[in-house]
């Protein structure tokens, strides 16, 4: 039996939101401090529901080492820092100063500023300096959209068998039905690479603006 998919309407995304786990005081500051003091780029953020799926599976998953390339004022981050288990420390890659300077104070104030390390400087640079082998648990890609192949192409190496891989905004509003820009030519080129590497497993998961989850197999 199929059946027509669902259309998450406005209100049906608040009822979501509405009858999920919320967030706790330090997630929902964050995220007002963001749209107050950055409105012009709050919408980088990812989604609370984003958040609250990025900790769970993360601690479903045991992560131990893991990667994010974007991390904006902290919120992913943050979200994936508390899922870690014990031991457990998260390496986090951005240009920015000014908006991860946010992030920081955000880790501090949650307590797990003592597992994550802070890259600053292109990722596509940064990400070679990572041991090679395939060491990591779980790894996620926000960044610039143009980024996307080059981060992929870092990262599968290093993700270590049945370890994951996320990537956010890969429906790109739906741009991706008829890609026009840069960055819309970009998001539907690396859906194209990730589908065609036989090195994964995926699905795109109609959360937010679209997330891969992708699965590295062994071989
Ligand atoms: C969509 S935001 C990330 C949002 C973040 N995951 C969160 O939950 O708040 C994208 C981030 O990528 C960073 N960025 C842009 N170009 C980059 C590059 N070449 N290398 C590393 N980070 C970059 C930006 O500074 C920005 O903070």
């Amino acid at each position: 039996m199929s059946f027509e998919p669902l259309t998450l309407t406005p209100e049906l995304h608040t009822y979501l939101l509405a009858h999920s786990t919320p967030p706790d005081a330090v997630v929902a500051e964050l995220i007002a401090e963001t749209r107050a003091a950055l409105p012009g780029n709050a919408t980088m953020q990812v989604g609370p529901e984003q958040a609250a799926f990025l900790r769970l599976l993360t601690s479903v998953m045991g992560v131990r080492r893991a990667v994010e390339v974007g991390t904006f004022t902290g919120l992913s981050s943050l979200s994936i820092a508390r899922g870690l288990a014990d031991g457990g420390r998260l390496t986090c890659f951005d240009v920015s100063e000014q908006f991860t300077d946010v992030a920081r104070r955000y880790w501090k104030r949650a307590g797990v500023d003592d597992r994550i390390e802070l890259r600053i400087g292109p990722a596509a640079d940064r990400l070679a300096e990572l041991p090679a082998e395939p060491h990591l648990d779980l790894a996620f890609i926000d960044a610039d959209k143009e980024g996307y192949v080059t981060y992929w192409q870092e990262l599968v190496p290093r993700v270590r068998p049945g370890g994951l891989l996320l990537v956010d905004n890969v429906l790109w509003s739906g741009r991706v039905l008829d890609p026009q820009g840069g960055s819309d030519q970009a998001v539907a080129a690396f859906n194209d690479v990730a589908l065609a590497d036989d090195r994964v497993e995926l699905v795109i998961l109609p959360i937010a603006d679209g997330l891969t989850m992708a699965r590295k197999l062994a071989g």
